[in-house]
């Protein structure tokens, strides 16, 4: 956190009575309490680059079109440059006086060059500033989390190469259901996570339009070059429509909306790093450096990471529904209701971000026990489907009837307490007695998974395919 209001800057600023920047049709100052709730310095000093960026871009442009010198504008740049120094070096003054980021920066601009700095804010207002200034650095954020989900791409697909032939359950119901590898499991995230980009990036496409140039709300009659700024900040055009520019903040929205579907996939997997670490299941071990320990319970390793992560939809779901909240019916243009946009955003960047880096710390050093999967696979009949569909092909006995045959199987299975595949053939031919040798190798597990060839399947050659086609469809490029 960034000094706000030290002793100097409070001393000078409280000599003057209104505001620097909009106090002319004021008599009096504002009460501290309005002052308090009012500021945003607090949290928007996180967009200076943003602002200062934007504010070279903007007197550029006055400077080309000929609304300042050339000389001013590269006095409004020294200070300004001089300025991102201060902040980042935290040498910077901020203040609650001054509300907010921009009006921060700007009154220290005219600190530093003079009354040139007042030209500064010519054809824009703090409305079209904002909006931008926001896009600016949720571009920014957007890039990283898309690559960190990247990231975590490549090393599911890694541990899913690896792990390509692993048996595990797989479960519906969180009952024992079907055989597949381990490597399929993972991959069926790494899908998630691939839509999830998209998601990010349609999303980045679509906000990518600069709202600067739209002023308070209506445009400016001084002749500026949008296009221009536009190119220099890297967005793809001006926003069309003035107003819509400076009121709407549905680009976070569909930021958010993305982000809590990231939130959900990876809770999902968290949720599933809980289970198969408890002690029940062990199906895997997670890093010791991703775990905790208990404070009075010494044998305790807990999977906090995992368990932070099946936790934090609930902000990020918050934080959608709190800025959908703010906007919904307010009327056109901008209300300094919009001013309750910054938390939720950056709290969202921010959570998101950790979450699947952690996750991604996890998945890197997980360690799976065979044994354990072994163990489970011996319970819960998860060969049953493979016997059923034996009978069909084989005995040309209708799937439903099959279905009712197998059932009668895995209840003598139960009654004699063995896995399916050590029922031997008398056992089987007393519920069908036509069976044949052949069906003893259908009720084994490795048989069941090979025979997943189906597109999409677990089959252990499907998801060497189905890696080698991840690579290509998400690392490369
Ligand atoms: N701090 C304000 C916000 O975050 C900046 C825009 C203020 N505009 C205004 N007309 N009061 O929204």
């Amino acid at each position: 956190m960034l000094n706000i209001d030290n002793k100097m800057k409070k001393s000078s600023l409280d000599k003057q009575k209104n505001n620097k920047i909009w106090g002319g049709r004021f008599s009096t100052s504002p009460s501290e309490l309005m002052e308090e709730f009012n500021s945003s310095i607090q949290f928007d000093q996180i967009l200076y680059i943003e602002d200062i960026e934007g504010s070279l871009a903007h007197s550029e442009m006055l400077s080309k079109q000929n609304i300042i010198s050339k000389k001013e504008f590269l006095s409004i740049k020294s200070g300004l440059e001089q300025i991102k120094k201060e902040i980042s070096n935290k040498e910077f003054n901020f203040s609650t006086k001054l509300e907010d980021i921009h009006m921060n920066i700007e009154n220290r601009l005219v600190e530093i060059i003079g009354d040139t700095g007042k030209k500064l804010h010519t054809a824009r207002s703090r409305n079209d500033q904002v909006a931008t200034d926001i896009k600016l650095w949720l571009r920014k954020k957007i890039d990283e989390i898309e690559l960190s989900l990247k990231n975590l791409q490549r090393t599911l697909i890694e541990k899913s190469e690896i792990y390509h032939d692993l048996f595990m359950p797989g479960y519906t119901h969180l009952q024992v259901g079907q055989p597949v590898t381990f490597g399929h499991h993972l991959l069926a995230y790494v899908e998630m996570f691939g839509r999830d980009r998209g998601r990010l990036l349609d999303c980045r496409k679509r906000m990518n339009e600069l709202p600067l140039g739209s002023a308070a709300l209506a445009g400016t009659s001084y002749p500026i070059d949008r296009n221009f700024v536009a190119e220099k900040l890297g967005f793809s055009k001006p926003t069309e429509n003035s107003m819509d520019a400076v009121a709407d903040r549905d680009f976070a929205i569909e930021f958010m909306s993305a982000s809590s579907l990231i939130a959900i996939h990876l809770s999902r997997l968290a949720e599933e790093l809980v289970i198969w670490s408890s002690d029940r299941f062990n199906f895997v071990k997670l890093p010791e450096n991703f775990t905790t320990g208990s404070s009075i319970m010494p044998q305790k390793r807990n999977p906090d990471a995992a368990e932070l992560i099946r936790a934090k939809p609930g902000r990020i779901f918050g934080n959608l529904l709190s800025l959908m909240t703010v906007l919904k019916g307010l009327p056109m243009t901008y209300g300094k209701d919009m001013q309750e946009d910054k938390e939720p955003i950056i709290d969202t960047a921010k959570n998101i971000k950790l979450c699947i880096l952690n996750m991604e710390g996890m998945i890197g050093n997980i360690e799976p026990i065979p044994e354990k999967m072994m163990e489970a696979l011996q319970t819960g009949f998860p060969t049953a489907t493979d016997l059923a569909d034996y009978l069909v092909k084989n005995l040309k006995i209708p799937f439903r009837e099959a279905h009712h045959l197998t059932g009668k199987i895995v209840l003598l299975a139960e009654t004699k307490m063995t896995p399916l595949e050590n029922l031997t053939l008398e056992n089987i031919q007393s519920v069908v007695p036509n069976a044949d040798l052949k069906i003893l190798e259908i009720l084994k597990i490795k048989n069941s998974i090979s025979s997943r060839i189906s597109y999409g399947g677990t089959a252990p050659k499907n998801v060497l395919k189905a890696v080698k086609n991840a690579k290509k469809r998400f690392l490369e490029g």
